[in-house]
């Protein structure tokens, strides 16, 4: 595994489809092998990420947080590589990881890892980390706090709550990529 990024860049998306668009591009040069970690509080957009990544990967569509599931394969449609979704916030460590034996899976999918930096990097000589952070202090009375999934859209305390709604309000995400090893030598153009 190799410590310093071969390059960083940097991306500010506007709400949920300027990440998905994003991240559908970066899905449309992905290849089987390629590791992605994303890191990012919880609501930051990772699954969100990986939905755009599913699309310009040409995966079954249906990708959710795979919070209660570890893993999650999505099988391509056409020729390209499956997907393999994975969520390691419960995992504790490596030896947990190993567990889940995706390095079976590795040769022939994209694996998308949310939590997993510190966890998987030992998979691949080279890797891809993404780092989804909401814009300090971004809208009026939402001040940075570890909120849960279902919060994102959440009402103001003087309207009504709808849970699980699927309407989401729409801010400001700065997302960093960061290539590490010998498959990321070079930057991909996302723009
Ligand atoms: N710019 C943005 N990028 C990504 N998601 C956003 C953005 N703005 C608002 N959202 C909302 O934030 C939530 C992110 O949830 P999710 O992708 O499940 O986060 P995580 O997987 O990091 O916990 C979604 O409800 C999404 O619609
Ligand atoms: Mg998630």
């Amino acid at each position: 595994m190799t410590s310093a990024p071969a390059w960083e860049a940097e991306f500010r998306t506007a709400g949920a489809e300027e990440t998905q668009a994003l991240a559908e591009r970066l899905g449309g040069i992905l290849r089987r092998g390629d590791l992605l970690l994303l890191t990012g509080e919880l609501g930051a957009g990772k699954t969100t990420f990986t939905q755009g990544l599913g699309a310009g990967l040409g995966v079954r569509p249906g990708i959710i947080s795979p919070t209660f599931v570890l893993v999650r394969e999505h099988p391509n449609l056409g020729t390209g590589p499956d997907l393999i979704h994975v969520d390691a916030y419960r995992l504790g460590s490596e030896g947990e990881i190993d567990d889940i034996d995706l390095e079976a899976s590795m040769d022939r999918a994209v694996t998308v890892v949310e939590w997993g930096r510190g966890l998987v990097e030992h998979l691949s000589d080279s890797r891809l980390e993404i780092t989804l952070i909401r814009a300090v202090g971004g809208g009026p009375g939402t001040p940075s706090q570890a909120d849960g999934e279902a919060e994102a859209g959440a009402a103001p305390s003087t309207g009504f709550s709808t849970d699980f709604s699927t309407e989401d309000t729409d801010e400001e995400r700065t997302i960093r990529l960061a290539g590490y090893g010998p498959r990321w030598q070079q930057a991909p153009d996302l723009r």
